[in-house]
């Protein structure tokens, strides 16, 4: 919807990143990023050789969510770059792109069409990794797409929110702003030349019934949520997580995401997570210091949301969440809030190729010693490797 070409994957959106980095940017060619990048767009870096200049999403202290970027980081950087290439002709950075995530996968948008407007203005295509939103835009409730919002290629997993079997995802372009061809080419490198059938059917059936079903179909999972939402709100000692109002970065709140606050039960997500899965068999989506994050699909019903309702207020009764909320619980403050993000923006000194591969005058013969070989690895401390470096 809005695309002028789609592309199916049989990939995922891991496949549709890495070939957008591609398709933009060669060595020597520089991308902006915002810092909370799945592991995808490092591996992009990586095989295209291509340098980032990372700029830092916003982040809410009181909620412990990272928004998105603001067009006014992204304005800065872009200004930084542009002074620098004016000033030394050498030291000229040779910008291709901008990627950015929007919805995080707590469903935060970001700043999408403010951003797209600038990268426009310099003439740069933006690509948006929107692989939590596609089904955004097919009811009204929904944020829109990253497409409407002007974004030039969009990459989405239908596989994760929509109804496509596991793997299945979609690339959407629109505009002239990149080269089809090459992103056709690049797409050709990092996929399977025998692409599953089933995946791509499975694709053509999600397109189908969004096309046909897709307002009823998302009408539905929002009322459902909508109800748990509330009735979770009841429940002393929980939180459920909104948007944070006026804040640059957080322009819009995916409402199929459930983030539960469970902070106040003195339990971190991670042991919420533990104690749900071994005593409700309920499974959350995303574990976090202070938070659990559901996502609701388009296959649940009220009884899946029954089924959370219930083990979260067992789970309460159990953490004796009355004594929590007259503040005499014990471990309540032994939860540090968490943590901003402190590392730092701005160009990275070295293209990731050169980290993960780093050039060595002995090759990899029998007899190296790891120790002179520098290799780094990404550590990806979130499921399933957004990367904070
Ligand atoms: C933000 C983001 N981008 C890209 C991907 C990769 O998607 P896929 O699993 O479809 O390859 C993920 C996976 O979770 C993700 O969270």
């Amino acid at each position: 919807m809005g695309s002028d070409r789609t592309w199916f994957l049989a990939n995922g959106s891991t496949a549709g990143v890495v070939a957008g980095i591609l398709a933009t940017c060669g060595p020597g060619g520089w991308h902006y990023f915002a810092r909370t990048v799945h592991r995808s767009v490092i591996s992009g870096l990586v095989l295209s050789g291509a340098r980032p200049i990372f700029v830092q999403p916003e982040f809410d202290p009181a909620s412990g969510l990272v928004g998105g970027l603001t067009a006014a980081a992204v304005a800065r950087a872009l200004e930084q770059a542009l002074n620098q290439a004016n000033a030394d002709v050498d030291r000229r950075i040779p910008i291709k792109a901008v990627l950015l995530v929007s919805p995080s996968y707590e469903g935060v948008c970001g700043e999408t069409a403010a951003i797209a407007h600038l990268c426009h203005r310099h003439n740069l295509p933006l690509l948006v990794d929107e692989a939590h939103g596609p089904h955004f835009g097919f009811h009204p409730a929904l944020p829109p797409r990253a497409l409407s919002l002007g974004a030039d290629l969009a990459i989405q997993s239908t596989h994760k929110v929509l109804s496509a079997l596991t793997q299945a995802a979609m690339v959407h372009l629109r505009g002239d702003r990149l080269d089809p061809d090459r992103l056709s080419q690049a797409l050709a490198m990092v996929q399977s030349t025998s692409p599953n059938y089933l995946l791509l059917a499975s694709l053509d059936m999600a397109r189908w019934q969004m096309a046909n079903q897709g307002a009823a179909l998302m009408a539905q999972t929002l009322d459902l949520v909508k109800d748990v939402r509330a009735r979770l709100r009841r429940i002393p000692g929980l939180g459920v997580l909104e948007l944070p109002p006026g804040r640059p970065g957080f322009v819009a709140l995916d409402p199929t995401r459930l983030t539960v606050e469970v902070s106040g039960l003195g339990l971190t997500g991670f042991e919420a997570d533990e104690i749900l899965n071994r005593d409700h068999g309920v499974v959350a989506e995303l574990p976090a210091l202070r938070t659990l994050t559901f996502i609701f699909s388009l296959g649940n019903r009220a009884v899946d949301g029954d089924r959370l309702v219930q083990a979260f207020r067992a789970l309460a009764a159990d953490r004796g969440a009355a004594a929590v909320e007259s503040g005499s619980f014990g471990m309540i403050g032994a939860i540090a809030p968490q943590p901003p993000i402190t590392a730092s923006s701005g160009p990275s000194p070295h293209p990731p190729r050169g980290l993960l591969w780093p050039p060595t005058n002995r090759g990899r013969g029998f007899g190296d010693r790891p120790a002179q070989r520098r290799n780094h690895l990404s550590l990806s401390p979130r499921h399933p490797g957004a990367i904070a470096r």
